[in-house]
């Protein structure tokens, strides 16, 4: 009776640890068979990708099909950061130097001239197929102290300007694509702005700046570019008079630049761009998107990021439908280095690539217009 009941239990033992046995063999062959299937959806997707990559093509190819230049203001530090300079690289054709060429920068001292960033920024462009926006010759902010403090008859401030003007243009005739001659010099009111050339020279600054540039680079376009004269009204009427007079009087002027500093609550409506794009276009100026940025109050959610893409969009559509509209340059190009956090407290993430170089909504919004015939 007890062996009877000792075997059976023996076998309830052998069986239990052979049921376990062939549970774990199938449970293994299962979990092989997972493992295989999620193996192949990889390398599927990883195929998928490879193909996209064959087909997505990089902003700067898209946009050459348009028509146009799209590109970045930058600063010569950062072109030795490799991730940085492999993306601007990649995607755009046009570099505007950020700092690099304002007075204060390339003139420091009278008798001073100081290129090197400059040289760094348009020898990448070369280097890489890439034009170059010249910003800025003639402007009211970021002046050497020999500027701001100086005391000097008009006939010694139009030779400063003059010799000036001519120095930097010349350094770089056939190399400097656009100028952005005079920067900002219409006020919000209308009026020519209050600055330190309008005081010492007198309006005439404007066209003589435009005339210098000219002798010393025939072939390279010069710009009146500002901000806050994207759409309609009155600072842009304003501009479009000065331009329109300019014309008139046979300077050389071919160019009018749409900074474009917006944010996401507040930017013109892009019909109104649109008729300001016309009519400057109907004067024969070409029109370049100089500085856009789209800033947003932070933290940026994923619904102010899409509104921040449909902007950049929308903005970008309105150029690429007038045949005059050729550039449009952002500032900057990657959250890592934006002016931005700087100037507008409590905005930021106004690039279309985020701090580690990852394309933003924006980017994708972008892409997908340009990829469009
Ligand atoms: C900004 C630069 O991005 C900053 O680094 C600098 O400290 C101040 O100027 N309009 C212009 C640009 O024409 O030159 C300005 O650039 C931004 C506003």
């Amino acid at each position: 009776m007890r062996s009877t009941l000792a075997f059976s239990k023996e076998c309830l033992i052998v069986g239990l640890l052979i049921g376990i046995v062939i549970g774990y063999a199938v449970g293994f062959m299962i979990r092989e068979r997972e493992v295989e299937e999620l193996r192949q959806q990889v390398s599927r997707l990883s195929a998928q990708i490879e193909q996209l990559r064959g087909v997505v093509q990089p902003l700067r190819v898209l946009a050459e099909k348009h028509g146009i230049y799209v590109g970045a203001a930058v600063g010569a530090d950062q072109l030795r950061i490799k991730e940085y300079a492999e993306t601007l690289s990649r995607e755009f054709n046009i570099l505007t130097t950020e700092n690099a060429l304002k007075f204060e920068r390339v003139h420091p001292e009278r008798n001073v001239y100081s290129f090197a960033e400059a040289d760094a920024i348009i020898s990448f462009a070369e280097a890489n197929g890439m034009k170059v926006r010249g910003h800025t010759l003639v402007w009211h902010n970021q002046l050497p102290e020999w500027i701001t403090r100086g005391n000097y008859s008009r006939e010694e401030w139009i030779r400063i300007l003059h010799d000036h003007v001519t120095t930097v243009v010349s350094r770089y005739r056939g190399r400097v694509y656009a100028w952005d001659v005079v920067n900002e010099a219409v006020d919000e009111d209308g009026s020519l702005r209050e600055t330190i050339w309008l005081r010492n020279i007198g309006p005439e600054y404007i066209e003589l700046a435009f005339r210098w540039a000219h002798e010393a680079d025939p072939e390279a376009l010069l710009f009146y570019n500002d901000y806050g004269a994207e759409g309609m009204g009155v600072k842009s009427d304003a501009v479009y008079n000065l331009v329109k007079t300019l014309l008139e009087k046979g300077v050389p002027i071919h160019g009018v630049g749409l900074q474009m500093h917006i944010s996401t609550e507040y930017y013109p409506a892009p019909q109104q761009v649109a008729a300001n794009i016309k009519r400057l276009g109907d004067l024969g100026l070409e029109i370049h998107i100089t500085e856009i940025d789209v800033r947003i109050r932070l933290p940026a959610d994923s619904k102010s990021l899409i509104r921040q893409a449909e902007i950049y969009r929308d903005m970008l559509e309105v150029c690429l439908s007038y045949k005059k509209c050729t550039a449009f340059v952002m500032w900057g190009f990657t959250d890592r280095y934006s002016w931005i956090p700087g100037f507008f407290s409590g905005y930021g993430s106004a690039l279309i690539f985020d701090e580690h170089y990852n394309p933003k909504p924006a980017y994708y919004y972008i892409l997908r217009l340009l990829m469009e015939p």
